[in-house]
């Protein structure tokens, strides 16, 4: 199956297609991790996305289109997919139709403004892996320590409060069109985020039908 995970700018669409992708054995492509190892790595993706990120804006499509195409390509993602941050323009969805990528379901995370901003103040995430937690909701078994590898966990540079406003209001007007584009298509289940990780998923996976 291969599918999409939209929501604003920390719904839980990242922490929700890391269980699915367990789950179904398919992997979870997330183009914020690889755009944050590409700035890590000091690759040209990287180094052309990173001024963007740190404000907060959507990175320019083309460049987007580039290391999705490139990943999608690749061997394990031949028996299904999740996609998590890709699309976030309707440029970006008419570019997956136009490589003849076959979207199976859109599912969409909502979650309130305020309930966001409450979230992303706790978010840490593994500097090493990109594993995500939260100081409350998630905690990490060792502080500021990866459960998963050695890696320090910090927060996002783009965790502020100031760039997590602006990640919200370019999330209304650039990617919140594409629910309209997935529904006109009878693709889009919505799930409604929950207070609790747990319960969030056990709705995601009804919506997914396993
Ligand atoms: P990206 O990394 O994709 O960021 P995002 O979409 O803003 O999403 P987040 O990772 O912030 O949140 P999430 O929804 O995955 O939430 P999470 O599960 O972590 O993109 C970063 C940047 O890269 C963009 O700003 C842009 O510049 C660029 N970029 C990426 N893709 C692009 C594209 N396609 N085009 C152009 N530019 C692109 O959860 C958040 C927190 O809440 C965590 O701490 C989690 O533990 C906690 N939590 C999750 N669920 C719950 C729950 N139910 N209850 C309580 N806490 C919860």
């Amino acid at each position: 199956m291969n599918m999409i995970f939209l929501g604003a700018p920390g719904s839980g669409k990242g922490t929700q297609a890391e269980v699915v992708s367990e789950k179904l054995n398919i992997p979870a492509i997330s183009t914020g991790n690889m755009l944050r190892e590409a700035v890590k790595n000091g690759t040209p993706a990287g180094l052309a996305a990173q001024a963007y990120m740190v404000k907060g804006d959507l990175v320019p499509d083309e460049t987007v289109i580039g290391i999705i195409q490139e990943r999608i390509a690749k061997d394990d993602a031949k028996k299904g997919f999740i996609l998590d941050g890709f699309p976030r323009t309707v440029e970006q969805a008419k570019a997956l139709e136009d490589m003849g990528i076959n979207i199976d379901l859109a599912v969409e995370i909502a979650v309130a403004d305020e309930k966001i901003c409450k979230r992303m103040g706790g978010r840490r995430v593994c500097e090493a892996c990109g594993s995500s937690y939260h100081v409350e909701f998630k905690p990490t078994k060792v502080e500021g320590k990866c459960d998963i590898c050695p890696g320090n966990v910090v927060q996002r540079v783009d965790d502020k409060p100031e760039t997590v406003l602006s990640r919200l209001e370019t999330y209304h007007e650039k990617t919140e069109p594409l629910r309209d584009f997935y529904s006109e298509r009878g693709k889009l289940k919505s799930v409604p985020g929950q207070e609790e990780i747990a319960d969030t998923t056990a709705l995601t996976l009804k919506a997914i039908g396993v």
